[in-house]
């Protein structure tokens, strides 16, 4: 690994005239290029099966939409060395034209024998795919290799590990990039730095202190064209298998050795196997039906576009989760997401347990649990509530907040998740990507998560689109005495 990008490398995305290419990959690329992070040696070229020029190309993209236009001579520069090449998986076993572009092209831009493989494809094309690339002999010559793709990392363990054995049979583990971009966020990254390099909160995060951990992604949007994938998935697969699980990871794990990427990928895994056996009291889950959302009418689940009528997929999830260690003895780890909710937000909140000495107890609003607040979205920031004194007589109490607002604080914009994960495969730094024991402990504990909801007796829909979620998410909570906790915007109410 290198500290600095060195963005020379020929970049091939198979998949490339979808969604994912156009709104994320391509906008990334063009920021990193705009940004002067990648050059003129570094090619982009575009693998898909329809027959198109590379003018043809280009105009799909739609650079229209987010480009500003004092800057069309960037964008040229950047468009001289898109490519495109129509090949198709499927049938495909000649890798003739395949292995001549990628080849040509390294050595006209002197890109140095690197090339990113990026499969922005469905996970049933991936082994046609590494098959091309395997076959073209592009992995034959000097310079480095690496490939990158994205959940669904299969659908239960199984698949999961049969899709992992197709990859690794062809680049070995320090060349495979697997994103969560929840992990490229400026606040998730921003949990080991809080824990870790603060005495404040590193000694106070543990089950002696704390009594409850809430990790929450609430979605206002449903499932908007995405219908066919998500009728298969569901909210358990498409959020909480990854991004909740390694928000999870992050807050739980152990301090690690060092900040190598190995380093702190050991401990998130350590976690993640210390999670235990889920049991079916603690799982909820929820389908939206119709409701307002934003003041609009919108369509139950089971209307949308390519989704069954009768479906039974949940389009929301509840967990309570424990671990086993030392560290978080007792401590229940509430986890939720949903789509089509009142509010969208995505945030970690750690509730205190009560202060040792009940002396404000008597009072007639009684101290507040401490809570530590990380919000991942919107409104980046950390915020931590706690009980001041009212102003005037008496010792009234009143409840207080100190925040640090991203924003505020730094006047840069960070770079969007796709900008932040291109730039660290490029620099080989694997630390914002899963590991295949990672992937492998969470479907581990996400599979009886599954078998738990496969066998429980659905009467969906049971939450009103624009709503809170299911009342049993609300029962999954209070039972145990606590609440959830409410998004809460900086210096102002909760919406
Ligand atoms: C994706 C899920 O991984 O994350 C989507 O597949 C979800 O269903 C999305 O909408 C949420 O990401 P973000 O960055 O918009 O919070």
């Amino acid at each position: 690994m290198t500290d600095k990008i060195e963005g020379h490398a020929v970049i091939v995305v198979f998949g490339a005239t979808g969604d994912l290419v156009k709104k994320k990959l391509i906008p990334a690329l063009y920021n990193l290029y705009a940004k002067k992070i990648i050059a003129r040696r570094a090619p982009i070229i575009g693998v898909a099966r329809g027959a198109l020029t590379k003018d043809e190309f280009v105009k799909l993209l739609r650079f229209d939409e987010f480009i500003p236009n004092g800057e069309k001579k960037t964008l040229s520069g950047f468009q001289e060395q898109i490519y495109y090449l129509s090949l198709d998986l499927g049938e495909s076993r000649n890798c003739t034209d395949f292995a001549k572009l990628v080849q040509s092209l390294g050595k006209r831009h002197g890109s140095d024998g690197n090339i990113l493989f990026y499969l922005a494809l469905p996970p049933s094309l991936f082994e046609s795919a590494v098959g091309v690339v395997e076959s073209s002999g592009s992995l034959e010559a000097g310079g480095w290799k690496r490939i990158a793709f994205e959940k669904p990392f299969g659908y239960d363990l199984g698949s999961a590990r049969a899709l992992n054995d197709c990859i690794v049979r062809v680049f070995q583990e320090g060349d495979i990039y697997r994103i969560d971009h929840y992990l490229a966020k400026e606040l998730v990254q921003t949990i080991l730095v809080l824990r870790f390099a603060n005495s404040i909160f590193e000694e106070i995060w543990n089950h002696k202190f704390v009594d409850n951990v809430q990790i929450t992604v609430a979605e206002k949007i449903g499932v908007e064209t995405r219908g066919n994938y998500y009728d298969k998935a569901g909210a358990v697969r498409d959020i909480v298998q990854n991004h909740l699980l390694q928000i999870l990871a992050l807050v739980s794990m152990e301090p690690p050795k060092s900040l190598n990427a190995d380093h702190i990928r050991d401990e998130k895994v350590e976690v993640l196997k210390a999670l235990k056996k889920i049991q079916p009291g603690q799982v909820v889950i929820g389908q939206y039906g119709e409701g307002v959302v934003e003041e609009e009418k919108v369509l139950p689940y089971r209307e949308e576009k390519f989704v069954s009528p009768r479906s039974e997929t949940e389009t929301y999830a509840a967990l309570k989760v424990y671990i086993h260690s030392k560290r978080w003895k007792g401590v229940p780890f509430y986890l939720r997401t949903g789509k089509r909710l009142a509010a969208s937000f995505a945030q970690v909140n750690l509730v205190l347990k009560d202060a040792p000495r009940g002396l404000f107890l008597e009072q007639e609003s009684g101290p507040a649990p401490n809570v530590i607040t990380i919000r991942i979205q919107p409104d980046e920031g950390v915020a931590i509530e706690f009980n001041a004194k009212h102003p005037g007589y008496g010792m009234k109490l009143h409840p207080a907040t100190m925040e640090f607002c991203r924003p505020c604080q730094f006047d840069m914009n960070s770079p969007e998740a796709y900008e932040n994960l291109l730039h660290e495969i490029l620099r080989g730094d694997q630390t914002l990507f899963t590991r295949w024991d990672g992937v492998k402990a969470s479907w581990e504990f996400v599979d009886p998560v599954l078998q738990i909801i496969k066998n429980r007796k659905k009467d969906f829909p049971d939450y009103e689109a624009g709503n809170l979620g299911p009342s049993d998410a609300e029962r999954l909570i209070v039972e145990d005495g606590r609440k959830w906790c409410l998004p809460r915007k900086r210096d102002a109410a909760a919406g």
